[in-house]
Order: C-alpha cells, then sequence, then structure tokens
C-alpha cells in the first residue's frame, strides 16, 4: 500500500506482540498499524505513573495514588481501584523515601529486524547509594509472559545509554506489586537473535504487500544462527526461488515458528495452534511432502515440521497455504535444541524422523539423530503410548538405528525388527531417489512404554 507508515513499535506493543503465537501475531500487527494511520491510541494509565512519581518525589507514601482513585473520569474508576492497592505496594518495597529519588529518563528510538522501536521508561529512580533503576510498568490484568518479561528487560538494557545511563531496567507487575529484573543465566546474545527475528516477521506483517522478499527471507534465515556445536546436519543453504522467498515473506509471520540457537522460551502448542490437540513432530522435514500429506489425512492431531533447509521450509509454508490446513506449523532451526529447550516432557504424541541424514562415514556418526542421547530425548517428550517413527534408505544406519531403539528400555518395538511400510508415508522425491539408486527401504515403529 503506498504511503504506509514505516514499521513502527513502542515496547509495549513489542512485547506483547511476542507473547503472542500463530495467526493472532498478524492480527495484531495490522491492529496496531491501522491505529497509527489514524493516530488514534489514548494511555488511560498517565494518571497513575504521574500520581507514583508524585509520591515518589514528595515522599508522600502513597497519598497521590490513593487520591488518584477519585480524580480519574468515572470510566476508569473500576481500573483505578485494581491498581492502585498494588502500586502503593510497589512504593513501599522501595524502602526509606529519604533515600530514594527520582532521576530524569529519555526515550530511546532503537532499530531491530527492520522494526523502528520506541523505548521508553516510564520513570527512574536513583537512590542515595548511587545506583539508578529505569522502570517500566506492567498494567494488564494478566501477569507479563516470560517473553515479554526477558523482552522488555533487554530491550531496556539495549537502549539504556540513551535512557539513564547505568540504570538496571526494572519492570514492575502493577496489579502485583512484583519487580522483575535481569536473569543473570539468560545470554543477551541469545534474546538478541531471537527478538531481531520476531521484529523482522513484525516488519515483514506490517508491510503487506511486501517489496522485498529476498531480503526479508534472508533475514529470516540469519536470524536462525546454527549452533556450533555438533550438528545433525549438513550446513547447507540452497536457492531461494522468488516463489519460495514470497512464501517465506508471507506466510512464515503466520505458520512460522523460530527455533535460536539456544533457545529460552517455552513452546505452548494449545497457543499456537489455537486449539488444544494431540501434536505430532516431524524432525527434518525437507520438502514438506510428508507432513502435507499426513497431516492432510490427520485432521485431529496437529503437525510442527522442523527442518534447516529455508527451501524447504519455504516450499512447505506455500503448501500449507495451497491445501488450507489448518493443523500445520513450521519451525526454522534445529529440532534438538527444540525438543530440548522448548518442549516440555510428555508434550508430543508421536515424532516422526523419515529419512535423517545417514552420515555414512564412521567418524560422522556422532553426527546421527539416531543416537542414545537423542533417543533419550526424544522419549521423553512423548507421552506415554506415544509413537516414534523413523524410515532410511542406508542400510547399515538402518541396523544401528534398530539398535540403539531396542536398547531404549522405554521404548517398545511394535514389530520384531523392522516394521512394514508405514500405510500413510507418502513417497517422498528423496526416498524415490534411494529406490531408483537400488537401495532398500526401512521403516521403525516404537511406542514409549506406558
Ligand atoms: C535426507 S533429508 C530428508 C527429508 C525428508 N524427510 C524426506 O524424506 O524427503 C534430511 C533432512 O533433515 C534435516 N535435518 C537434519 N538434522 C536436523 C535437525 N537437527 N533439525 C532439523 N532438521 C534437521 C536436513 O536439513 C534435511 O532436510
Amino acid at each position: 500500500m503506498i504511503g504506509a507508515p514505516p514499521p513502527y513499535a513502542t515496547l509495549l506493543a513489542f512485547t506483547r506482540y511476542v507473547g503472542r503465537t500463530g495467526p493472532s501475531k498478524a492480527t495484531f500487527v495490522s491492529g496496531l498499524r491501522r491505529q497509527r494511520e489514524s493516530g488514534s491510541g489514548f494511555n488511560p494509565h498517565g494518571s497513575l505513573v504521574k500520581a507514583l512519581k508524585a509520591d515518589i518525589q514528595f515522599r508522600t507514601e502513597g497519598a497521590h495514588l490513593t487520591a488518584v482513585i477519585d480524580v480519574v473520569r468515572p470510566r476508569w474508576r473500576p481500573l483505578y481501584e485494581a491498581l492502585v492497592p498494588g502500586a502503593i505496594s510497589y512504593l513501599k518495597s522501595l524502602g526509606d523515601p529519604a533515600k530514594v529519588g527520582l532521576a530524569q529518563t529519555h526515550d530511546a528510538l532503537g532499530v531491530l529486524g527492520g522494526l523502528s522501536l520506541k523505548v521508553n521508561p516510564h520513570l527512574g529512580l536513583r537512590y542515595d547509594d548511587g545506583n539508578a533503576e529505569a522502570v517500566r510498568l506492567h498494567f494488564d490484568p494478566e501477569p507479563p509472559s516470560d517473553e515479554a518479561v526477558v523482552a522488555t528487560l533487554h530491550l531496556m538494557s539495549r537502549h539504556m545509554r540513551q535512557m539513564l545511563p547505568r540504570a538496571t531496567p526494572v519492570l514492575v507487575d502493577v496489579r502485583r506489586g512484583t519487580v522483575h529484573r535481569p536473569d543473570p543465566a539468560i545470554r543477551s546474545g541469545d534474546v538478541e537473535r531471537w527478538l531481531a527475528g520476531e521484529a523482522a516477521a513484525f516488519a515483514a506483517m506490517w508491510a503487506r504487500p511486501r517489496r522485498q522478499p529476498a531480503k526479508y527471507a534472508r533475514e529470516v534465515m540469519t536470524s536462525v544462527a546454527h549452533p556450533a556445536r555438533v550438528r545433525t546436519f549438513h550446513p547447507r543453504r540452497g536457492r531461494m526461488t522468488g516463489r519460495h522467498a514470497d512464501a517465506l515473506t508471507r506466510l512464515w509471520p503466520v505458520y512460522g515458528v523460530p527455533i535460536p540457537e539456544s533457545p529460552t522460551t517455552r513452546l505452548d502448542p494449545a497457543a499456537l495452534f489455537g486449539r488444544r490437540a494431540p501434536l505430532v513432530l516431524e524432525i527434518g522435514s525437507g520438502m514438506g511432502e510428508a507432513t502435507v500429506a499426513m497431516a492432510a489425512a490427520d485432521p485431529g492431531r496437529d503437525y510442527l515440521a522442523v527442518d534447516v533447509h529455508t527451501p524447504g521450509i519455504a516450499n512447505l509454508l506455500a503448501v500449507v497455504e495451497e491445501r488450507g490446513l489448518t493443523n500445520v506449523r513450521v519451525g526454522l532451526g534445529d529440532a534438538v535444541e527444540l525438543l530440548r529447550h522448548m518442549l516440555p516432557a510428555a508434550s508430543l504424541d508421536a515424532v516422526h524422523a523419515f529419512f535423517p541424514d545417514p552420515w555414512p562415514k564412521s567418524r560422522h556418526h556422532k553426527r546421527r539423530l539416531i543416537q542414545p542421547a537423542h533417543v533419550a530425548l526424544l522419549r521423553s517428550r512423548l507421552v506415554p503410548g506415544g509413537a516414534l517413527r523413523c524410515a532410511t534408505d542406508w542400510a547399515e544406519y538402518a541396523e544401528a538405528m534398530l539398535e540403539t531403539l531396542r536398547a531404549d528400555p522405554e521404548l517398545v518395538n511394535e514389530h520384531d525388527g523392522f516394521a512394514p511400510r508405514l500405510a500413510d508415508r507418502p513417497l517422498t522425491k528423496f526416498e524415490q531417489r534411494g529406490v531408483e539408486a537400488g537401495r532398500e527401504i526401512f521403516d521403525l515403529a516404537f511406542r514409549r512404554r506406558h
């Protein structure tokens, strides 16, 4: 659309967006854009912030906060009645009023993944020991999501020099009077990469129709950094056609699940799919042929297909749209990291690993997906009775898989040895090539014990 405003978000809007998943992200962004275009948007909390600042400045121990309830318009009164008690308990938590005062802060304007971001504290504090804090207030009825806490504190730290030099960022959940501070265990580089991916997706959703799909596709690719540890995949980029770049640009924000190098947030499948249904994880979905065929034939379950191969992911996104599938989401990144950090125990109804890279050389066996440590991880994420289904055209890997899976005490083989070809598994181009090269195909079907 000509004349569309450039992508822009306030810290509040961006952290709310980050806490959302799936298609509701796009709806949220288009609402923000409309708001920006019409110049609307009203902050109902202004009087509360002023009263809190007055109580700090004049050491009045909550008198201004108590009084503000009667001053605001009647329609805002219930909101203020809900907010003021928590605000007073936060004020008390600051300790001796003589030892803390207000510090002047400035708003910062940052750029992240193509998105302009206004980062502004609600107030600044300076204690008499010289320490300073830049404070954001969270007013919503629900506590802030873990994502929102991490994102808010990270972005405030990122721009602290402009806002209040050397201050610590703090997020106060006003209704509950609780305070969130940065967690030293969270690595800032990981959060930065995660948020850059989120911001790039935000900017793409904002800028419909997208003018530079290939550029955006590159952004999505670079937002997923590949781990330097032992990986089960080949570091390949592949060529991105115009169709793929377009699909990635339009559909990644809707169906995409970024998997950062060291994920710090849990996936909420119910929020991702907008329903609670058994979840199937496909590791190494390639061009997505099996995902599409199986998900289409199995609408009662949700499918999360994961690969590191961006053109394959883009192809899958395009086909998911073409076929109108609502039970597929697409993860870009290392499925092992997803399993390790983003999926809770007993969250998967099935895991599919069809034709994982065989890594034929013995010095590369440590890269194989089906190896004892990965199998223990996979199995722990299955519900009791959940299925692990594999296929390969590499005979020596097939034997090794059988041995590894049989050795896991918590897995049961559904057959004596290899399984018959799984009826619902379609023939992919990859499998076809194996067959044409004269290789035998092996299927395996195990279940987690009850
Ligand atoms: C040989 S291809 C098979 C693709 C597909 N399943 C098929 O049958 O056509 C293996 C795929 O697994 C992917 N892969 C390997 N390790 C992975 C991992 N840890 N996370 C996500 N994808 C992975 C590779 O990128 C590759 O696309």
